[in-house]
């Protein structure tokens, strides 16, 4: 079944559907599926040769760990070492996209957390994704579903254009609705840190936990392998237009792409306009995708300013950009 990509109820997934993915993956086979925040390529996160599979169909470097998806709290003890801190983490933001970094048990395989003596845990909200963990009945360990590099995919059709044959199975869900990745927290240490900003905003994690840390420099690489590498970037050249400054192109011979929230009357080929933070989020990376297919020569995002979900879209901007 190389390369399936079959329709399933966003609401009612249907069961043979979801049974037969599921055994699939119990089987080694790749399955990527929605989640409320992007596709991801799901493999079993205990089999060692499974999750191999994901890195080699995204080109992804192995130092990388996956985020384990789950479909219970319950399974998580099994997995990581927890304590209140993150049960109580668990308690307010699962299902949801909170993933929390923590101590790892031996029973994770090396290749699956990278090498590192953390595990990354996640439980989403998407029923799809829900349903196929629990007819796997393993933890599914999913990265994004696509290349490494490229905008994360946010339709299914996105899935099959980048990995193609490297995927046996895609269920196709609609679009995501949050469109960047879940938020990354580790808790494996005393001072809680974000590591990646996401889904669930900051201000929202401090109201549970007081204080929590921005990683700077060598210690962000340090502890999160993927802030390594370059990010979501499309095949054009992404320019910031920051809130207070100036429009960002110079030559007017240029045909630019525009994506953001504001309406300031600027000339452009294309435009795509967002009515909030929040569907700006949503629509990031389809609107970069979008906007590289239609052939600009550049494009213009808008830099927003950090509260909320703006922190998350600061953050992949910057990356596709180049800045970070
Ligand atoms: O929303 C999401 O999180 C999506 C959906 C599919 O769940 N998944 C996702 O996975 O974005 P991925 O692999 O594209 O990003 C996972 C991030 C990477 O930056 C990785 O380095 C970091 O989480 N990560 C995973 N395990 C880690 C660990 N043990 N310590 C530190 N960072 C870790
Ligand atoms: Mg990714």
């Amino acid at each position: 079944m190389s390369g399936r990509l079959v329709c399933v109820d966003r609401w009612n997934p249907q069961r043979e559907i979801i049974e037969e993915a599921g055994s699939l993956l119990r089987r080694g086979g790749l399955v990527a599926f929605p989640t409320e925040t992007v596709y991801g390529l799901g493999a079993n996160g205990l089999d060692p040769s499974a999750v191999e599979r994901i890195f080699e169909a995204k080109g992804r470097p192995s130092d990388n760990p996956l985020i384990l998806h789950v479909a219970s709290s319950e399974t998580v003890h099994s997995l990581a070492v927890t304590d209140e801190r993150a049960l109580l983490l668990m308690e307010a933001f699962w299902p949801g996209p909170l993933t929390l970094v923590l101590r790892s048990r031996s029973s994770v395989p090396d290749v699956t957390r990278g090498g590192l003596d953390t595990v990354a845990l996640r439980m989403p909200s998407h029923p799809v994704a829900l349903a196929l963990i629990s007819a796997s009945g393993v933890p599914v360990a999913a990265p994004s579903a696509n290349r490494s590099g490229r905008p994360s995919p946010t339709e299914a059709s996105v899935v099959l254009g980048d990995l193609g044959e490297g995927v046996d199975l895609v269920l196709d869900g609609g679009s995501t609705e949050v469109g960047v990745e879940s938020t990354v927290l580790d808790v494996s240490d005393s001072m809680p840190v974000l590591l990646r900003p996401g889904g669930i905003p900051l201000e929202a994690l401090e109201e549970v936990l007081g204080r929590v840390s921005l990683p700077e420099g060598t210690l962000a690489l340090r502890r999160s392998p993927g802030m390594r590498y370059r990010h979501y970037a499309p095949s054009v050249p992404v320019r910031l237009w920051p809130e207070t400054g100036p429009w960002p192109v110079v030559d007017s011979e240029l045909s630019v792409g525009y994506m953001g929230l504001r309406r300031e009357a600027v000339t452009v080929a294309y435009r795509i306009h967002f009515d909030s933070p929040e569907h700006y989020a949503a629509g990031l990376f389809s609107g970069l995708r979008y906007l590289e297919e239609a052939g600009v020569d550049v494009i213009v995002a808008d830099f927003p300013g950090t509260g909320g979900i703006a922190l998350a879209i600061r953050d992949r901007l910057s990356r596709a950009s180049g800045l970070q």
